[in-house]
């Protein structure tokens, strides 16, 4: 089992904040025109500037800084000389690794002004990871995690893509358990103080079945409908939880 000391989780805390702050910076920086490159040369700029180091890189040969998946694209879309149109929404996935310990943050914006439908979709998505997150405690298991998040993706009538799940995070951007984003409430590992976790529930708007694009890595809606995808990292303590992605 792999807890970390206070120390650890500090330490975590500033590779994450500086996710965070890449964030919030990139809200403004998303426009109708620009292009899907731009976004990941911009993460990589600000994630060195505030002292990380983009850990996406390199990953199992991943070529960019980020994955930014556009629309039916689920996960790790590669930026190119796409230009993102009004009305797309468009997902930001990357870790940040810093003093030899990662964080892992995504986020869904939407580009310029999307119809009420689009919006209601990715506020649910982010949602049902608050509702996942708030499951977290000593004590409590894995499958109430993914218990909690797609209950309530179901009870708004999307689904749940099941081919990707969140992860153990430390020294490693991958680490034991698998989190997925369904199961059954009370099964799965017990929660210990010291855990960290990355939960990270990925929606679609119609069916959940995806495929990998022949550039191996982009995963896509089969029905080709939107999908959003939200992530934070966080830590298992004394009376619950701490976000480690946060401000
Ligand atoms: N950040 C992704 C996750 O949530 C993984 C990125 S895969 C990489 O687990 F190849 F881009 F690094
Ligand atoms: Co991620
Ligand atoms: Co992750």
């Amino acid at each position: 089992m792999n807890i970390k000391s206070p120390r650890e989780i500090a330490l975590m805390k500033e590779a994450g904040h500086i996710n965070y702050i890449v964030h919030k910076e990139m809200e403004a920086f998303i426009k109708p025109g620009i292009t899907t490159k731009e976004l990941d040369d911009k993460i990589g700029s600000m994630v060195k500037e505030l002292g990380g180091f983009p850990s996406c890189l390199g990953y199992e040969g991943f070529p960019n800084n980020a994955c930014v998946s556009v629309n039916e694209e689920v996960v790790h879309g590669i930026g190119d000389h796409r230009k993102l149109k009004n009305g797309d929404i468009v997902k930001l996935d990357f870790t940040v690794r810093k003093k030899g310990y990662e964080s892992d943050m995504t986020r869904t914006y939407i580009v310029g002004d999307a119809s009420p439908e689009v919006k209601e979709f990715v506020d649910v998505c982010e949602k049902s990871m608050y509702e996942g997150i708030k499951q977290v405690k000593p004590g409590a298991r894995i499958g109430d995690i993914g218990y909690a998040i797609s209950e309530y993706a179901h009870k708004h009538g999307y689904s749940v893509i099941e081919d990707y799940v969140g992860h153990g995070i430390g020294t490693e951007m991958h680490e034991e358990p698998e989190v997925p984003n369904f199961g059954e409430k009370g099964r799965g590992m017990v929660l210990k103080e010291g855990m960290t976790l990355a939960i990270e529930p990925m929606l679609a708007m119609g069916q959940k079945e995806v495929k990998v694009l022949k550039n191996g890595w982009t995963a896509v809606t089969t029905d080709s409908s939107l999908s959003a995808h939200f992530e934070h990292t966080v830590a298992v303590t004394k009376n619950g939880y701490e976000i480690l992605t946060g401000e």
